[in-house]
């Protein structure tokens, strides 16, 4: 992975301190994906806050805030926030901008929808009790598994600008559909919150445009 993702002298300090490859390859994931503001606080498995329907009735994870456009849970993991309006689904911006990037990057292998296939686990069961941190590592640095002789291959999307970029995006779609309060389909025009702006200047600012 080029050195020049990982740009702060507090990612730097943490790589110092890190002694297996998989956790710098985290880091350097989250420096990439740091684009949107990402941050693995200190606890050690972000993101496993309970799911559940807020006083406005819509579908997130507990404690969940709304910060210029994007829910965050307490620990700074991204989470999604999904309403019920006239009977139509509306995602905010983050599960629907993951839906459309894991349609394009991961479902090849994954199925539609998250629902797995015969060849890679389904991640909408996945994200169940996987936390935040690893499925940073997982995507960044991949993962190969060989059954009697067959090999299942995860690739390492580390320096693959069209997945880190989006990482937030993809994971938080990806918890939506493992809390089942977004079922398998597609989200059209109608279906979506307005981009927020910061959405914007962030996808330029990663993608270098
Ligand atoms: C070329 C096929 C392929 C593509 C494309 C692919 N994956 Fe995978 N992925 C796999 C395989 C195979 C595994 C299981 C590896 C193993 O068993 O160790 C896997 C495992 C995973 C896991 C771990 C799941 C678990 O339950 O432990 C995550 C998370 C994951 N992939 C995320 C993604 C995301 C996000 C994308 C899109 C950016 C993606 N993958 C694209 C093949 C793929």
């Amino acid at each position: 992975m080029p050195k020049s993702y990982v740009t702060s002298a507090a990612t730097k300090k943490q790589i110092e301190e890190t002694r297996v490859r998989r956790i710098a390859l985290v880091i350097a994931a989250v420096a990439l994906g740091g684009c949107f503001g990402a941050s693995v606080h200190a606890e050690d498995k972000p993101g496993l806050a309970p799911f559940i329907t807020d006083s406005a009735g819509c579908f997130t994870q507990e404690g969940a805030k709304e910060e210029n456009g994007k829910w965050l849970l307490p620990d700074g993991t991204p989470t999604f926030h999904i309403c019920k309006k006239d009977n139509t689904l509306v995602v905010d911006w983050s599960t629907y901008n993951g839906y459309r990037r894991y349609h394009s990057e991961c479902h090849v292998c994954h199925g539609p929808n998250g629902l797995g296939s015969s060849y890679a686990p389904a991640l909408a069961d996945s994200l169940k009790t996987m936390d935040f941190s690893t499925f940073l590592g997982t995507v960044a640095s991949g993962r190969i598994h060989d059954e009697a002789g067959t090999k299942f291959v995860m690739p390492s999307f580390g320096d693959n600008k069209n997945v880190m970029c989006f990482i937030n995006d993809l994971y938080v779609y990806l918890k939506a559909r493992a809390s089942t309060s977004l079922p398998a389909g597609q989200l059209g025009g109608r279906n979506h919150v307005d981009r927020p702006e910061s959405s914007k200047a962030e996808e330029k600012a990663c993608l270098g445009e």
